[in-house]
């Protein structure tokens, strides 16, 4: 009995653990030659020797046989041109072939979105460093997921591609404030600035008044100070300003560009008619966002 043991272990180690770990690999296999097809995002055609893109492997094309080149060649080169992901997983082998990204957006549409960097960049860190993803989110759900159309918290639903380039993203997992998705659609700086600034009378939010100074008008006032209605809430003493620090000039043009304003193949806007029919019980539930379902319309 114990020297057929062995044989046993053998037995149960090729009909269970093989096969389980084919599949193992084989899922790791597809995975590896998946196509990131909806995520690509531009067309062109990159030579990585000369370092210059082509809109179309036909302008590449174009482009060499008015420098003299070979044509038979450039047209070999522009269809075994290989795509990004590809040089990915072999790098040496690839690296010296012409580059192709191919795009996936709808033939005669812009696309959508656009890297941000500068400002809005910094701004995004300074949306970290303050922890506002701990209370607003940044993804709008689809119209039978909730009332956020309703809202008047985007026009369609957000997806994936809408992060393309966001990292980390911030879609936060609480909404103990309003949906940010679309903010940049429904609120203009002043009224960022002000809301950072000083949130108004019975808000959950916190205010953050360190991202300011509050200082003395001496002369002319500063240029970027905020104007403030005569009496409005949050509104400094008489004869002094208050004064964004670069931080919350970051963080507004951060905000400021968030919108999905942009339609994509994969979320269309939903109809006017689609989002009627329950927008009065949105309005119902979220009484704070009244003023910018206004607004966004
Ligand atoms: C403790 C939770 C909390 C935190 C943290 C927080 N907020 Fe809010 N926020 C709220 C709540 C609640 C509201 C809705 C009430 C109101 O209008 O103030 C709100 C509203 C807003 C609005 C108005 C949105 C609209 O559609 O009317 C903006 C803009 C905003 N917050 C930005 C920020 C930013 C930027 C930060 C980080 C610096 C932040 N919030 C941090 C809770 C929070």
């Amino acid at each position: 009995m114990i020297s057929r043991f062995p044989v046993f272990f053998l037995v149960l180690l090729s009909t269970v653990v093989f096969p389980w770990l084919f599949f193992l690999f084989k899922g790791e296999q597809q995975l590896s030659v998946l196509e990131s097809a909806s995520l690509e995002q531009e067309t062109y055609l990159y030579d990585r020797v000369h370092d210059k893109s082509y809109n179309t492997p036909g302008d590449y094309v174009a482009a060499v046989s008015a420098t003299g080149g070979d044509i038979a060649k450039a047209e070999v080169e522009a269809a075994s041109a290989i795509k990004p992901w590809e040089v990915k997983n072999n790098t040496r082998a690839k690296a010296r072939i012409k580059l192709l990204s191919l795009k996936r957006n709808v033939e005669g549409e812009p696309v959508h979105p656009v890297w941000k960097g500068g400002n809005i960049l910094s701004g995004k860190r300074v949306y970290q460093a303050q922890g506002c993803f701990h209370c607003h989110t940044q993804q709008v759900r689809q119209k039978e997921f909730g009332v956020d159309i309703a809202r008047g918290w985007g026009q369609r639903q957000s997806v994936a591609r809408d992060y393309i380039y966001d990292s980390p993203v911030l879609l936060g997992i609480s909404r103990v404030g309003p949906d940010l998705a679309n903010v940049g659609t429904r609120m203009d700086a002043a009224a960022l600035h002000k809301h950072i600034y000083r949130p108004p009378h019975g808000s959950n939010m916190p205010a953050y008044p360190f991202l300011y100074k509050v200082r003395e008008i001496r002369g002319a006032s500063s240029a970027k100070a905020i104007h403030f209605k005569e009496g409005e809430f949050g509104a400094p003493e008489e004869g002094f300003e208050v004064v964004p620090k670069p931080e919350a000039e970051y963080m507004v043009s951060y905000l400021l560009n968030l919108k999905q304003d942009y339609e994509l193949p994969e979320s269309r806007f939903y109809l006017e008619e689609d989002t009627a029919d329950s927008a009065e019980s949105g309005k119902a539930t979220v009484d704070g966002n009244a003023g910018a379902k206004e607004s966004h319309e």
